[in-house]
């Protein structure tokens, strides 16, 4: 019984550190041009559009869950109606997706 309980750890804990190097990996190449590596927004892309610090407790209080994930699965506009992120439901799984704004939130702690 013992040993079966180790290898249900062991496969649960490869489990979430797969998706954590998934989201870093899809943070790298598809989220960082614009929001920057550390998630500041310090980058050409991020100030033209005028992104906001995901690091800052205070701009993650904005947004729930929900609202991220419907952002990042259908776009964000401002309220003008002008495109700020573009959706990326062609590019990531709902999965890959959750997995992001988990990584988000990381950000702002
Ligand atoms: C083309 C630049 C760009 C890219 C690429 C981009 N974002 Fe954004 N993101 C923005 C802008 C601009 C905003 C809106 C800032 C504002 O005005 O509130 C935003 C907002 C957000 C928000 C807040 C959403 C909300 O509902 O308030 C989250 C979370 C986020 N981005 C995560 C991501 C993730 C994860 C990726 C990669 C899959 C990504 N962004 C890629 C520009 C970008």
């Amino acid at each position: 019984m013992k040993t079966l309980l180790s290898i249900v750890s062991v496969l649960a804990f490869s489990a979430s550190a797969a998706i954590a190097a998934d989201a870093s990996a899809n943070w790298g190449t598809l989220c960082a041009s614009c929001h920057g590596k550390d998630g500041a927004g310090h980058t050409k892309a991020g100030k033209r559009l005028e992104v906001k610090d995901l690091t800052a407790a205070d701009y993650q209080k904005t947004f729930s869950d929900a609202d991220a994930f419907n952002s990042l699965k259908n776009g964000f506009k401002a309220a003008d109606g002008t495109e700020k992120m573009k959706s990326f439901a062609e590019k990531l799984s709902d999965d890959d997706i959750k997995a992001l704004v988990a990584y988000v939130r990381a950000m702002g702690k």
